[in-house]
């Protein structure tokens, strides 16, 4: 039985790599992390443990109005077994704020996780990204060219967006009110 439980330092080899092979297959396949996040605010941070190994992980930051989701990464191998839902049926009872909220981009999985659990879409807009085959982004003063470029852009701008840059997502704002 996999085991939910809060994270541990030594967990950090093992947090990395499920966060690695989870955002893989994604529209976040290139949103890497080398080192454990840490917050400067509150944070509640759970895994999901199998045969000592992280195979699930839930980051939620506290505000003062709100707590967001920072994270959630299930291992490939062990998607739709109920494991996000366990994590988050175990973070709630921690939270003493009205709301939840976490953000995402176009993946079906993530999409429907976040519909089915409770969450609906309040808020959208567009995270572009410039890659060395896009041209036309003017260099700062003192810069010989922009290769590569994030940016964020309202999505009133999409259809622009998409027109001059390869690489556009929607990235959705979704709560739950508690
Ligand atoms: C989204 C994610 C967290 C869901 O985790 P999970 O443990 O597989 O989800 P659960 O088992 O609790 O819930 C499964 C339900 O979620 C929905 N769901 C999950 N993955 C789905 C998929 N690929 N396609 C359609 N529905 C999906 C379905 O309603 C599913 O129920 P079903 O299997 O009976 O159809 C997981 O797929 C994941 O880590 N994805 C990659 C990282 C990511 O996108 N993170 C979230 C946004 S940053």
């Amino acid at each position: 039985m996999t085991e939910i439980r809060e994270y541990r330092d030594s967990d950090a080899d093992s947090w990395l790599r499920c966060r690695l092979l989870s955002f893989f297959p994604t529209e976040y396949f290139d949103d890497v992390v080398v080192e454990r996040p840490t917050f400067s605010n509150l944070a509640h941070r759970l895994v999901a443990v199998d045969h000592g190994a992280v195979v699930g992980l839930m980051d939620v930051e506290i505000f003062p109005d709100r707590a967001t989701i920072a994270v959630l990464a299930i291992h490939p191998d062990h998607q739709r077994r109920g494991l996000a839902t366990r994590l988050l049926d175990a973070v709630l009872p921690r939270l003493s704020v009205d709301v939840l909220d976490a953000w995402t981009r176009g993946d079906a999985g993530a999409n429907a996780w976040y519909q089915r659990s409770g969450f609906a879409e309040e808020f959208r807009y567009l995270h572009v990204y410039k890659t060395w085959s896009d041209e036309g982004l003017v260099a700062p003063e003192g810069v010989d060219r922009v290769v590569t470029a994030f940016l964020q852009a309202p999505i009133s701008a999409e259809a622009a967006m998409r027109e001059r840059f390869g690489r556009v997502h929607i990235c959705r704002q979704y709560v739950r009110r508690l």
